[in-house]
Order: C-alpha cells, then structure tokens, then sequence
C-alpha cells in the first residue's frame, strides 16, 4: 500500500528520532498535511517547552485543545494531569483522591515510576482518537511529538512491559489498552525523522531495527530534515563557503548511507533559511506534501 494511504489510515502516528533533527517541526508539517486531506488531525506534544503553538502560529494551549485552522488542531499535555485523572477515575470519593493526589509519597510514585509517563501519554492519544474524552472536538488522527527522552522506542515498549510487571489495576488495564494499540500495525504508524548526519543516521537505524525487533513492523516513513543546499559557486573560497561545502559532502555520504540501509519509503527537506515559526511550517509543509503524492505516483 502506498505511503499516504498508509499515513491516512492511522488512528495514531508517532513523530520520533533523535534531539534537534526536527521532530516538532515535522510533527506539525505532517498534522497540517494529513488535515488538508481531509483527516481530522490533532498534534500533541509532551513537552514542558511549548514549541508547536509557535511552530503553528497560534496561542499557547496550556493544556487545552486549540483550533489551528478547520480540522486541525494542537494539545500541549501534562502526562501527570492524565496520570491524576485516572486515579480520579478511580477513587470515586473526590476528597480521597485530591488527598491521595496531594501525598508526596504519589508525587514520588508518579516521578519514578518506569513507564508511567509514557502510558499516560500514550493513553490520552489512545482516548483522544477514540473519542472517549467529554468536550473534545471529534479526532481522526493524533500525530504525537515523541518526547527526546531515551531511545523512542521506550515509549512504544513501556506499555507492554509495564502491563505485564502490574498485571492488574486501572493502570495496568490502561497500559494493556495501549500495548494493543501501538502493537496494531492499521490502527498506530511511526515517522522516523533524521538530519543526514552521522549520529541521528545511526539512531533512525537502531529504531528501525528496535521496531522490527519488538513490534516485527516497519517505520511509515523516513524523514531527512534540514539538508544543506549546495554551496554557492564562487572563485574565492572563505571559511564559511568551505565549510558550507563540507556539511553538504557529510549530507551527501549520509543519504547514500541511507540508501544502501534504509529500505522504506523516505523524503527529503532542505535546510530553509527561515527563522522557525509558522512561515517555516507552511514552506516545509508544500514541500513535504508534493513529495508525498510524488512518493505516490513513484
Ligand atoms: N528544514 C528546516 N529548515 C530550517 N530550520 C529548521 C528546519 N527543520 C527544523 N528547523 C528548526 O530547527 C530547530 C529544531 O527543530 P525542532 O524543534 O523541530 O527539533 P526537535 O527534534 O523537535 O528538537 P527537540 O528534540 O529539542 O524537541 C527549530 O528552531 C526549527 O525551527
Ligand atoms: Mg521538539
């Protein structure tokens, strides 16, 4: 099946790679495309920084769902907001659970235990797309700006592996729910985004190979962001000229890398001189969309 198809299918796309190749940028690049094709498409990002409402030109979300243009929209989450919501859930009696919410012993459990952030995180997209969450416009797809934390594919295995240390409760029942669905090859996808460099090259590799590994599936799509253009011809050869040159030949090496290697579906996005921001995004996002239907027709 064709990549778009494939993309257009999912219920749930996973935006990883290393630090700093892009993510949040491709995050929002791929979130725009799919809901200019007519899917119902929330971005979600993890991160305390708060870089996608900027990204996307609009207002901070602290928290809340905004609409960033018809069908499109963008959540900043707090994993522990769901982690408290599902001990609410839980603990019908609501002074209980603010009491239990309160406890440092809780605020301890929630920090330190292994795998909970990501279930959380998981967990609201699983309910998100789903439609299970009260006052929440209706969703298609939900593309998660992984967070850079560990390896990416830590979020996808936690859930498994905490299900099977707990075993029983409502967060073991939720992590089971999303073990499921991430283990789902229709219903969740993975982007891998890289630059074309030696470290992000090396880190998209052993993801791809983590998830055939653990999940036996492939990456949707390979990213490689931020490609440096060819250096301006000129007779006069100055430092920064040589080392523009130089980057390119590392890009250059790194792709074909890529092509020996990599054996999915992958598109390429130059380094564009604009300064981040929504000017970037929409750039990147014709770019990205004309080679996905060229990816098509290929
Ligand atoms: N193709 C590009 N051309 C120019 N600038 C880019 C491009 N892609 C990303 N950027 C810029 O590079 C910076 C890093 O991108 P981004 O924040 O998306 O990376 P990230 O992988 O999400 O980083 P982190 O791991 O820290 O979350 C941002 O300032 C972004 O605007
Ligand atoms: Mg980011």
């Amino acid at each position: 099946m064709p990549v778009l198809e494939r993309l257009l299918q999912r219920r749930l796309i996973v935006v990883t790679g290393k630090g700093g190749v892009g993510k949040s940028a491709m995050t929002s690049v791929l979130g725009r495309s799919l809901a200019r094709r007519g899917r119902r498409a929330l971005v979600l990002e993890v991160d305390p920084r708060e870089n996608l409402h900027q990204m996307l030109g609009v207002a901070p979300s602290g928290g809340a769902i905004v609409e960033v243009e018809p069908n499109f929209y963008l959540q900043n989450l707090k994993p522990r907001h769901v982690v408290d919501w599902v001990v609410e859930k839980q603990v019908r009696i609501k002074m209980i659970a603010k009491r239990v919410m309160r406890s440092p012993i809780y605020h301890r459990f929630v920090e330190g235990a292994p795998g909970l952030t990501e279930i959380a995180i998981l967990g609201h997209a699983l309910r998100l797309a789903r439609g299970e969450l009260s006052g929440t416009p209706d969703i298609d797809v939900v593309v998660l700006d992984a967070p850079a934390t560990g390896h990416g594919v830590y979020l996808l295995t936690a859930p498994r592996l905490f299900a099977e240390a707990i075993g029983d409760g409502p967060f073991a029942q939720l992590a089971g729910e999303v073990a499921d669905y991430v283990a789902d090859p229709v219903a969740s996808g993975v982007v891998v985004v890289t630059q074309a460099e030696e470290m992000p090259v090396q880190e998209a590799l052993e993801l791809r190979r983590a998830l055939a590994e653990r999940f036996g599936r492939e990456p949707e799509l390979l990213i490689a962001n931020g490609l440096y253009p060819p250096a301006p011809e000129g007779d006069g050869e100055d430092e920064l000229t040589a080392l523009w040159r130089r980057r390119y030949q590392l890009n250059a090496s790194q792709l074909e890398r890529l092509d020996r290697q990599w054996a999915g579906p992958r598109i390429d996005l130059p380094l564009l001189p604009i300064d981040g921001g929504a000017e970037l995004v929409a750039a990147l996002g014709d770019r990205f969309d004309s080679a996905l239907t060229n990816l098509e027709e290929a």
